[in-house]
């Protein structure tokens, strides 16, 4: 038996999570509510960090404490030996989800844990950590429920869907975690022609193009919090890392397409192909929905129409869901296609059959992942 982890990830994708996580090494795999439970060794908590495309941070449960009101809340924190995670020379923040009647503000409760541990150091050594909120070195992180106060430490720090290369954004980006889901749920495969004629920043595109090129997408981060912890194997992360860069492609199995009718946002899309050394690997263009061809017989097809919600009008898009399904059926004749659509009145404008649906959240939006078989 391993140490315990937990997981977090976006509403709706912890089935997919708890595959990803089976397939890294994970064992007791069983999701929760916006998480997955597993164990593993600390070899499989640094190759989760590395390679999952799925989940948000994984963290290290350290202990269960009374969370009664503020003051119960930071008596047993400070009762805590915090020397076994954190010098006073290190920097901190503490992060903190769910609330009672008494700890109802997440900002407060998190402040009393932070006065806990800076005033303990500060008891022991004359000295504490400072608090740093974008890149800390240690991260604590708190959950209440109901009475109880549950501490773990953050082994990620930043949430791993800022895969680290992607400051530009477009307009209404997927987030990656969902592009990653978005490409297990259908079935891509990297000998698969890809083509994203809605591409946006190309979240999708840049996502499949890891993948096949076996990129990890951990490697984009400057630093885990778990590379600041005392037991820290600074060899195996090594080993760890070597191993990933020796299983790189040099190429991609099958072409990755991508066009928009923005040219500034193709040119954010180049700029973020390249930030990831995907640059020569992707094949990006403007051009309007209206003019595009199949670029190949068959392929997978993947768009994220503009909803109406964020960008657009419901009513003037509908003639565009509309012209989507035309062309489709048209000119994609052999290719499989998929429509991640956030409005069910505009889906029904597309006219044609689906062969599957799975409902999906992006942020808050409820929406349905489309598939669609073009013969
Ligand atoms: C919701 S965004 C796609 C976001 C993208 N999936 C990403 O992660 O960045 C919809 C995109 O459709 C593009 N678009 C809207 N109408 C178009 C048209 N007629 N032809 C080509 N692109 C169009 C917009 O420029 C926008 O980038």
């Amino acid at each position: 038996m391993g140490q315990a982890y937990f997981a977090t990830v976006a509403r709706g994708l912890e089935p997919l999570a708890v595959q990803e996580l089976t397939e890294l090494g994970a064992v007791d795999v069983s999701p929760a509510f916006t998480g997955v439970h597993f164990q593993g060794d600390r070899a499989l908590l640094y190759r989760v960090n590395l390679w999952s495309r799925l989940i948000f941070r994984v963290l290290v449960p350290i202990a269960e404490v009374k969370a009664f009101n503020a003051d119960v809340l930071y008596k047993s924190v400070k009762k805590l030996d915090w020397s076994a995670y954190l010098q006073p020379e290190q920097t901190l923040a503490v992060r903190c989800t769910g609330s009672n009647p008494q700890l109802n503000h997440s900002h407060f409760t998190a402040l009393q844990i932070k006065n806990a541990i800076v005033d303990q150091q500060r008891e022991r050594y004359g000295q504490r950590s400072s608090i740093e909120l974008e890149q800390p070195q240690i991260v604590v992180n708190a959950h209440i429920d109901h009475n109880r106060c549950h501490l773990s430490l953050d082994s990620s720090g930043v949430s791993l869907h800022r895969r680290g290369y992607r400051p530009a954004l477009g307009l209404a980006p997927l987030k990656e975690t969902l592009a990653a889901a978005i490409l297990r749920l259908m079935a891509w495969q990297p000998q698969q022609p890809l083509y994203d004629p809605l591409c946006g920043s190309g979240t999708l595109l840049l996502e499949a193009g890891l993948q096949s090129l076996r990129r990890a997408p951990g490697g984009f981060q400057p630093q885990f919090c778990f590379q600041h912890w005392p037991d820290f194997d600074a060899t195996l992360w090594q080993a760890l890392c070597q191993e990933a860069q020796a299983g790189e492609l040099e190429h991609l199995p099958a072409p990755i397409w991508g066009s928009d009718q923005d040219s500034a946002v193709i040119e954010q899309a180049q700029a973020n192909a390249e930030r990831c050394g995907l640059g020569p690997h992707l094949k990006l263009w403007q051009q309007d929905f209206r003019q595009v061809e199949a670029p190949a017989g068959q392929g997978i097809l993947f768009c994220n129409p503009p909803y109406g919600k964020r960008i657009g009008n419901t009513e003037a898009l509908g003639d565009f869901y509309q012209l989507l399904g035309d062309t489709l059926k048209q000119r994609f004749k052999g290719w499989t296609a998929f429509i991640l659509s956030g409005n069910a009145a505009l889906t029904k404008r597309i006219g044609l059959r689906t062969a599957r649906r799975f409902p999906l959240l992006n942020g808050a939006i409820p929406c349905t992942l489309l598939k669609y078989e073009l013969y």
